[in-house]
């Protein structure tokens, strides 16, 4: 990990700053861990100028954690309707009745203990913990990746875990003594949002604007460096039925065409849903058990297939000569051209598939 090179007495410098030119006087600015943490949540994707009166309902209408922990659901998804991201409002009012249940109501009073709570991930439980309890833990939000990446000159893309984990170290190390915590987690939130703004940042106006290190180069918008887009690639999803004919378990592979994927390989049938596997699969003789295995993807240069592997166990009654396949002993498989993933679905240890019912082994040994 390199030495991280970026404006001397940083937390010194940024509390200050924050005395002096941070925000003041918002709602929950308050060292009660119930507001703190609902406006935490509520801040988590919404910016603070929406959040201020949705905050101010929502606690004039649930003014304690028991209120909210005892509310309908309906009643909750109401008071949160219009802030979005509801899956929020749900860890939200889970959060509240575990904090009642399993905490007596109090807030757990640790970064570590709060980061166990629905909802409340790492940074979340950092800055609840620092706001009201003055714990030195650390927050990594976008905005402070921004702050850190631009003052310390890091240009390794960002999301990236390497570069996440370098982050986080980068904000431990900054960290100020307890006494000063909450200010200087304060101070890097209004900074990210105020000053160092993702697009025109207002350079002039912050405490490190002799010494950042993306402003020293010239161009602090460049900063952080965002990983490219994984071009977003069609998606495209197939029923694979692994077909296999009691008693013994050979499995009916079929011989792909010579054009489109998988050109020319031995395979499983693929069919556009369920309905239609079992239509087929019925015309091999009568069918015993069917299950869903775990589903799969696999990325083609031009698309993303989806395979939801259908397994049925038939008695079969019918050669079915006419059908353009064979069935086949996984072993006699095993020596053919399988697609990747398909042989890692055939020859995937046979007891991590369970038996529904219960094949005899040899018998599916082949
Ligand atoms: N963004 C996230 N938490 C915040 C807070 N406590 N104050 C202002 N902006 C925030």
């Amino acid at each position: 990990m390199p030495a991280e090179q970026g404006p001397p007495d940083f937390s010194s410098r940024l509390v200050r700053w924050q005395r002096l030119h941070g925000r003041h006087g918002l709602p929950w600015q308050v060292r009660d861990p119930y507001r703190v943490w609902l406006s935490e949540i509520m801040l988590q994707q919404t910016q603070v100028a929406v959040v201020a009166g949705y905050f101010v309902r929502f606690i004039a209408r649930f003014p304690t954690v028991q209120a909210l922990a005892a509310a309908s659901p309906d009643a909750v998804l109401a008071a949160w309707s219009g802030l979005g991201y509801y899956q929020r409002a749900r860890h939200l009012h889970r959060c509240a009745q575990i904090v009642v249940e399993a905490h007596g109501g109090a807030f757990p009073q640790t970064a570590a203990m709060l980061a166990t709570l629905p909802g409340i991930g790492p940074s979340t439980a950092a800055a609840i913990a620092a706001f009201c309890f003055d714990e030195r833990a650390a927050i990594l939000d976008g905005n402070v990746q921004r702050v850190l990446c631009r003052s310390h000159g890091i240009d390794d893309p960002v999301p990236a875990a390497a570069t996440t984990r370098r982050l986080w170290a980068l904000a431990h190390s900054l960290l100020p003594e307890a006494n000063d915590i909450a200010a200087y987690t304060q101070g890097l939130m209004d900074l990210g949002a105020t000053v160092c703004k993702p697009r025109q940042p207002l350079c002039m106006q912050c405490p490190f604007e002799t010494d950042c290190r993306a402003r020293r180069a010239g161009d602090p918008q460049r900063l952080p460096v965002r990983k490219p887009a994984r071009s977003a690639r069609p998606q495209r999803s197939t029923v694979m039925l692994w077909l296999r004919s009691l008693p013994h378990g050979q499995t009916w592979l079929e011989r792909r065409p010579s054009q489109g994927i998988w050109p020319g390989l031995w395979s499983l049938p693929q069919f556009d849903d369920t309905e239609q596997a079992t239509v087929f699969a019925a015309q091999f003789g009568r069918i015993v058990s069917q299950r869903e295995l775990p589903t799969f993807r696999h990325v083609f240069t031009h698309f993303e297939l989806t395979a939801r592997p259908l397994l049925i166990d038939l008695h079969a009654t019918q050669q079915a000569a006419e059908m353009p396949g064979q069935w086949l002993s996984l072993a006699q498989a095993e020596q053919l051209g399988l697609p990747a993933p398909v042989r890692g679905l055939l020859l995937q240890p046979i007891a991590a598939i369970p038996a529904d019912p219960a094949p005899p082994r040899a018998a599916l040994q082949g």
